[in-house]
């Protein structure tokens, strides 16, 4: 069976989601580990709640990414919990070297917008500020760059013209919690 290592910063909706379909058994997977550069966040909550193995990281004294020794710590852990890929589910730091190059095409990642457009933070209300009249949300493999890696698959999601950047956030989130477990069947589920 697939086993999953998951990185996030936030609440965790997109972990749930990841949950939600190995409940429904559309998703034949485990949770190996659960990491997060975030100490209070809602996806070691969630993870911890269901006992699932989940631990704070330090991230080290960057801004935007993780230090090399938490990197390797990480890398380590997954590779011992026998980790088959990494699911960036919210995880708002950049890897990079040796992790990347141990999980390579093996670590995905959910972005709010249909990439190549809207890179980096809030991409929604990128995509509001610029008048876009779609947007949505992409998982591609990770890359040492800025949400840059392979584009796998795609959603799109309409901007209404009463939107606020909560709304649009919202209705992309709908669809990133469908399409991140479908990406995973697909590309990793053996039929
Ligand atoms: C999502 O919008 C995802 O696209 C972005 O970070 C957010 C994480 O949300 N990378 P959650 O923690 O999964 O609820």
């Amino acid at each position: 069976m697939l086993k999953l290592g998951i990185l996030g910063s936030g609440k965790g909706s997109n972990f749930q989601a990841i949950l939600d379909a190995i409940d429904r058994g559309d998703l034949k997977a485990t949770v190996a580990m659960v990491f997060s550069d975030v100490e209070n966040s809602g996806i070691l909550k969630i993870a911890r709640d269901r006992g699932i193995p989940a631990e704070y990281v330090k991230p080290g004294s960057f801004r935007f990414r993780m230090s090399p020794e938490s990197e390797k710590y990480m890398g380590e852990k997954l590779k011992s919990a026998g980790a088959d890929i990494v699911v960036l589910a919210g995880f708002m730091r950049i890897l990079k070297g040796d992790f990347l190059s141990f999980f390579s095409r093996r670590i995905i990642n959910i972005h709010p917008s249909l990439l190549p457009k809207f890179c980096g933070l809030e991409a929604w209300k990128q995509a509001l500020e610029a008048k876009e009249s779609v947007t949505g949300c992409t998982v591609h493999f990770v890359d040492a760059g800025v949400d840059t890696g392979e584009i796998l698959a795609q959603a799109e999601v309409p901007v209404l013209p009463d939107d606020t950047a909560e709304s649009l956030h919202a209705r992309i989130q709908e669809q990133e919690h469908r399409l991140l477990p479908e990406v995973i069947v697909k590309y990793f589920v053996a039929p």
